[in-house]
């Protein structure tokens, strides 16, 4: 079984690598090792890898910046997937990839499940949602994984950001109308696997059926809530008081959407897999990050 990993520097590609191993021979590529956005490095990468499974963790994920480049954004997130799935169909392979809660507009009042109707607010949102149409049109051998508010002990996510201002201020100022789930980039990874498994037993008896799912810690909480958390975990730092403000009053190149919950019983009716709540994850994850 040869699985070809993407992004594998990412949050979710680093913890791929260590959770792909005992499904197959992981070939892990970083951005330098394969560029995306280089159509004809992709092919060649595929002729010398003849993998069974594409992971493709590989995303532009600068939510603001996609604003100002969006055909940076498009060229990884919407052109590179269909891409990949064109290549899948004519390989036989199976191509596993991720999404986002940013193809919503976060206007409903409750989580969003896989049928609800996409509206992004952003360019990096728009880039995302081509990406799983450019997939689906292909009819390859596919799932999609939408998550959320990812973090992990190494990479540039908002846990490490929390902490690294904690420690700096006295006051941290934080959005406290956006609601989501923080999911730990390691559930993500060590769920892919496990469906994965499940999916090419499913293949080999020639029932599998390719689908879009949810995936996420269970729970929720706003920004200010995941923040506080974080600070009351760890001791040592200088920070006093989180204030919870409004997104208004915190104005950024993109707008996000207010409410961001995924519903994820599709994905556990599928897999016949837990979702752990973010709350017990947060802890297994700081304890991974030195104080
Ligand atoms: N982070 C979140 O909060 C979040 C939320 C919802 C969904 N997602 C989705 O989850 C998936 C994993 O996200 P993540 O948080 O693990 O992302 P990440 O930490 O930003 O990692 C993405 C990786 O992709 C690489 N990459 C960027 N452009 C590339 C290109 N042209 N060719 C090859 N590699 C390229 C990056 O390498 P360089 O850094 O070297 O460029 C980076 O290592 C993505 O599909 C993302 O859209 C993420």
């Amino acid at each position: 079984m040869n699985i070809l990993l993407t992004g594998k520097n990412g949050q979710v590609g680093w913890e791929l690598q260590r959770t792909l191993q005992p499904v197959g021979k992981v070939t892990a590529c970083d951005h330098a090792g394969l560029d995306l956005a280089d159509a004809a490095a992709v092919r060649r990468k595929l002729d010398e890898v003849r993998p069974d499974v594409i992971v493709n963790a590989a995303a532009y994920t600068a939510v603001d910046k996609a604003e100002s480049e969006p055909e940076q954004a498009n060229a990884v997130n919407a052109a590179a997937p269909a891409l990949l799935a064109q290549e899948a169909v004519q390989r036989g392979a199976l191509l596993i990839h991720y999404s986002t809660d940013y193809v919503f507009d976060g206007a409903k009042a409750s989580p969003y499940v896989e049928t609800d109707p996409t509206n992004p607010l952003g360019a990096y949102g728009r880039s995302k949602l081509a990406g799983e149409e450019g997939i689906r049109a292909s009819g390859c051998d596919h799932l999609i994984f939408r998550t959320s508010w990812v973090y992990a002990a190494r990479g540039a996510n908002f846990l490490r950001t929390i902490l690294r201002l904690a420690a700096e201020r006295e006051e941290l100022r934080i959005v406290a109308d956006q609601v989501g789930a923080p999911t730990w980039a390691r559930l993500i990874a060590e769920a892919t696997a496990l469906a994965l498994r499940q999916a090419l037993a499913e293949r080999r008896h020639g029932r599998f059926e390719s689908g879009l799912f949810h995936l996420t810690c269970a729970g929720e909480t706003s920004w200010h809530g995941f923040a506080s958390l974080i600070v009351a975990s760890r001791g040592g730092l200088r920070v006093k008081t989180v204030t919870p403000i409004a997104t208004a009053d915190y104005p950024t190149p993109a707008k996000r959407p207010a409410n961001s919950r995924l519903n994820t019983d599709a994905f556990r009716a599928r897999f016949g897999l837990a979702l752990p709540d973010w709350r017990d994850c947060l802890p297994l994850c700081l304890e991974e990050i030195p104080q």
